[in-house]
Parts: structure tokens; C-alpha cells; sequence
């Protein structure tokens, strides 16, 4: 495995390899890699002749009260599991390598993130868009690689693909979960004991308004509303929101048809844990 840190070197192997007519599976984290890079990265082993992987917290897409100081590192950790996982490139920039100046131009991204975590995350998905479109540059990838845990960023990243015409597949893996359900985050790691335990209540509530729905419940309000009591008072945690919602295109649900996204962010003292449900759901009139 060859690390890399320059942008230009990596823009430079990428462009080799696409010459050589190789395919390039492209797994972007901010590493701390848990079981569901993991996940990405063997997608990716299996379906492409060469691996990249991208570790780099960018600053751009945490608001200012956000935890970027924070986020966690272990560089020496990732490293082993970009080995175990056999990536063939990893690309690890400084700050000042990708951002050596105020960017003069940004992405802005303009629909589906009135909703989810967008709404609590202002600019946000304008951050992530930005690094993707300079990430997707540099590596040129076949397939890209993104968790269905983080369904807000695969919709942006489905329209930032279309919108700007990047020649790219962009593959969404499923949610890995612990034994009781909680998906697994680099974040999980900031739960105390006890908020460890309470966690697996995202999973099972999250279950819990999805069999009301198929049952036929159509008072979606009043179920949201159970649901986010049903939280708080079997857990520590506060619920930042509780949606239901039409996928991809993140909208209100206004006939109980085709594919809606579940999906929950509860804030745990230090941790604010986001998890969601993607289904079809048949014909029922409301
Ligand atoms: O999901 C993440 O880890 C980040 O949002 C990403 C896609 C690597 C962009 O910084």
C-alpha cells in the first residue's frame, strides 16, 4: 500500500492508472475506521481493480460549535486496517495541503437538505459536497463508496454526481449494526457505559415506526410523536429530530407509497448519534 499526501501526486498516479484502462473503487472517509468502512472498503475490493481510500477531517463541514478539535483520530490504527483491507492507495492530506488558501469557489447544495440533519447542520452538506467534488477530481474513481447510514449524504452525493455530470458510479452499502442494533459509528466511541446502553433505542424505535406504517398507520404526526417520547423516556438521550420521509429526494409523505426513509439523530451527553430505515412500502391509501 502506498501512502500519499500531496494532491497533485495523487491527481497524477489517478490519471496513470485511468490511462491503464484500471477501474478505481474510491472509499472518502474522515477515518477512525469502524466495521462499516470496512464494509466500504471490501464493495469496493471486490468490484474494482484498484482501492483508494481518502482519510481527512475536513474543517469545511463542521459548523463552528461542531466537534472538529474533537473528532476522532488514529491514524497508526487506519493504516492497519487500509492494509488488512488491502487498499492500494491511501491518500492522507494536511489541512494546508487541501486548503492552502480560503477556496475561492465552494458548492452550495440547494435541495434535500431542508430536512434531516441539514436543517441542524447549516452548511453542512455544503462542506462535504466541496471536498467530494475536490476529492473526485483528484482520484477519478470508477465507484464510489458511501454508507446507507448517512442517507441525507448519499441523496447529495446522487445529485452533486448528476448535476455536475462526474463520470462516476456511486455504490451505497447497507447500515453494519452492533448486536442490539445500533449502527456503528466512529462517534459510538464518545457514549458513556450507561449511553451505550440506552443507544439501541435508535435502532428499535426506528423498527418500531416501520412495522406501525406497514400495519397501516397513517397518522404520521401522532406516530413521530410517540415514537420521540418512547426515546426520551427509556434513554438519556434528546431527540434532535425524528422524520418520515419520501427517498432519495428527502420530501414530505403525502401518499404511504413506494420508498421512505425512517430516520432519527438523538443527542447522547457527548455523542450525537444518527440512524435510519430505508423501505418500500405498498400501496395504502391514507
Ligand atoms: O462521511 C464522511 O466521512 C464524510 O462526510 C466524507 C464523505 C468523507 C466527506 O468528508
Amino acid at each position: 500500500m502506498k501512502i500519499v499526501s500531496n494532491p497533485q501526486q495523487l491527481q497524477e498516479i489517478s490519471t496513470r492508472l485511468r490511462k491503464d484502462q484500471l477501474t478505481i473503487g474510491f472509499v472518502p472517509t474522515m477515518g477512525y475506521l469502524h466495521e462499516g468502512h470496512r464494509a466500504l472498503l471490501k464493495e469496493a475490493r471486490e468490484q474494482n481493480e484498484i482501492v483508494i481510500m481518502s482519510i481527512f477531517v475536513n474543517p469545511l463541514q463542521f459548523g463552528p460549535n461542531e466537534d472538529l478539535e474533537s473528532y476522532p483520530r488514529d491514524f497508526e490504527r487506519d493504516k492497519q486496517v487500509a492494509i488488512e483491507e488491502e487498499v492500494d492507495y491511501l491518500f492522507h492530506p494536511t489541512v494546508e495541503e487541501m486548503y492552502p488558501e480560503q477556496m475561492s469557489v465552494t458548492v452550495k447544495v440547494g435541495r434535500r437538505t431542508n430536512c434531516l440533519c441539514g436543517r441542524s447542520r447549516p452548511g453542512h452538506f455544503d462542506g462535504v459536497a466541496t471536498v467530494l467534488t475536490k476529492l473526485f477530481h483528484l482520484v477519478q474513481p470508477t465507484n464510489v463508496y458511501f454508507g446507507k447510514k448517512d442517507a441525507q449524504q448519499v441523496a447529495v452525493v446522487d445529485g452533486l454526481i448528476q448535476d455536475f455530470h462526474f463520470p462516476i458510479n456511486l455504490v451505497d452499502v447497507n447500515t453494519v449494526r452492533e448486536e442490539d442494533g445500533l449502527a456503528k459509528s466512529s462517534r459510538n466511541i464518545r457514549l458513556t457505559p450507561t449511553e451505550r446502553q440506552e443507544a439501541g433505542i435508535l435502532y428499535k424505535s426506528l423498527s418500531l415506526a416501520r412495522a406501525e406504517l406497514i400495519k397501516g398507520q397513517d397518522n404520521l404526526e401522532l406516530l413521530k410523536k410517540q415514537v420521540m417520547d418512547l426515546i426520551e423516556r427509556e434513554s438519556s438521550g434528546k431527540v434532535d429530530y425524528f422524520e418520515i420521509l419520501t427517498y432519495p429526494r428527502l420530501e414530505m409523505v403525502k401518499e404511504l407509497t413506494g420508498e421512505i426513509i425512517i430516520a432519527t439523530a438523538v443527542q447522547f451527553g457527548k455523542a450525537r448519534l444518527i440512524d435510519n430505515i430505508i423501505f418500500e412500502l405498498e400501496n395504502t391509501p391514507r
